[in-house]
């Protein structure tokens, strides 16, 4: 009986129009859900875009709203600073390249996150990943990716990776004149961000460094024109030089690099981790039979090469910090770096991923990306002068690519060029 009141109750309920409703039984007002916007370089838009149909999809209260910037790490850069010097930008977020983070620390657009995520929200990461995201001792971005340089190469070609540039510059040329692979050693060398990166990994493979720190507004200074920067250079012109690496490597990115040695035309691929699930997704000739290992970032030795790791930050003027902060959680947490892994084979940051089963069965690459990251990954120059530096480096060594000119002469100009700018950064006359 009290059942059938019941249905004929809530049968009643269900006609009446609303007004009608006593004021207990009506549904409270929704409050409409506050939404977090966050700008991304396109390929992380692309890579997130089913998991946060999900999260919008699960919360009532809290829509995350992706703006979609372009690809490269340079033109992204521009994209925000034009709009965070507008002085109020529209995103909360900003999924930022680790070698930003100085330069809009010190042009105070960041907040920091302790206060939001926690003095030890980092703690639980393998430690390679923790760097690049702390400055002047706040924490400043939570990492999505914990990406470093690393050496791909072909296992029916060889035994195994060789362990010094001499080693590999042998066994490309070996493969090469057997007819094996058309190209040796295939890297970016297009003047953009990449370039920098190889030269960084290339640099410290012979025993030189790009950038000492120490004291003063720039926070160090530059080695460009060292022994070992300068070997670094020669390298990589004479590999273009005796072919070893085709002299279009001077206009290729990542892609142009990858596409090459996935069709089986180089033994050798220096690339980010997110290349492995490229090369096996595109089917090609070489699928089965590319080994991945840490780059040759030390005389003698594969080492942790560039970290190259992405992250979230929150913008200075955000109306919404705590929200942003949850989805800033819940964007580089393990559950969602989880399926990034799986699904477009970046490394992680958690240590528990790394030794989470599942993964271990699914992605063969982590492993090796574990090494990396503990093998001390190579951080740019943590400085807010670093897109400049970066970029007079990126110049002097494509020139010396396209335009015939001694690394020596090219790297003593960059040198030169390096302490104008940071001499005038600090008030100094060159
Ligand atoms: C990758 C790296 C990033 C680097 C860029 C260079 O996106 O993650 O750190 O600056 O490549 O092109």
């Amino acid at each position: 009986m009290a059942v059938l009141l019941g249905v004929l109750l809530s049968l009643a309920l269900a006609f009446l129009p609303g007004a009608l409703l006593p004021s207990a039984l009506r549904a409270p007002p929704q409050a409409p859900p506050i939404t977090v916007r966050v700008l991304m370089p396109s390929p992380f838009v692309d890579a997130t875009a089913p998991l946060v149909a999900a999260f919008n999809h699960e919360h009532r209260d809290l829509r995350i709203e992706v703006a979609r910037g372009p690809l490269d790490t340079e033109a992204m850069s521009d994209l925000a600073i034009g709009s965070l010097l507008l002085g109020s930008t529209p995103y909360d977020l900003l999924l930022m390249d680790v070698s930003w983070t100085a330069r809009y620390v010190a042009a105070g657009w960041l907040t920091p996150l302790e206060d939001l995520l926690g003095d030890d929200a980092l703690d639980a990461m393998v430690p390679g990943a923790r760097l690049g995201n702390g400055f002047g001792g706040h924490l400043w971005r939570m990492p999505l990716t914990g990406d470093t340089g690393l050496l791909y190469w072909r296992t029916d070609l060889m035994d195994q990776p060789p362990r010094t540039t001499e080693e590999l510059e042998r066994i490309a040329r070996r493969l090469q004149q057997e007819g094996k692979v058309r190209w040796g050693y295939v890297w970016q060398g297009r003047q953009y961000e990449g370039l920098s990166c190889v030269m960084l990994e290339a640099i410290h493979a012979f025993g030189g460094r790009w950038w000492q720190p120490g004291e003063g507004r720039a926070g160090g200074h530059t080695e460009l024109d060292g022994a070992g920067a300068v070997r670094a250079a020669a390298w990589l012109d004479s590999l273009v030089r005796t072919g070893v690496s085709p002299a279009a490597v001077a206009n290729f990115a990542e892609n142009e690099a990858l596409q090459l040695f996935a069709a089986g035309d180089a033994a050798f691929l220096r690339n980010w981790p997110y290349a492995w699930r490229e090369i096996e997704k595109g089917g090609g000739p070489v699928v089965g039979k590319v080994g991945v290992s840490p780059v040759i970032s030390a005389p003698g030795e594969r080492s942790g090469g560039t970290l190259g790791t992405w992250g979230l930050s929150l913008l200075k003027g955000s109306a919404h910090p705590q929200q942003a902060a949850e989805v800033i959680r819940w964007f580089t947490g393990p559950e969602t770096q989880k399926a990034l892994v799986l699904d477009q084979g970046y490394a992680p940051t958690w240590a528990a991923l790394y030794d989470d089963p599942d993964l271990q069965r699914r992605h063969p690459l982590l492993d090796v990306q574990r090494q990396a990251l503990e093998q001390g990954p190579l951080v740019r120059p943590l400085t807010p002068l670093y897109a400049q530096l970066s970029d007079l480096l990126q110049r002097q060594v494509n020139g010396m690519l396209t335009d015939p000119r001694p690394a020596a002469t090219a790297m003593a100009t960059a040198q030169g060029q390096s302490e104008v700018l940071l001499a005038s950064a600090a008030g100094e006359a060159p």
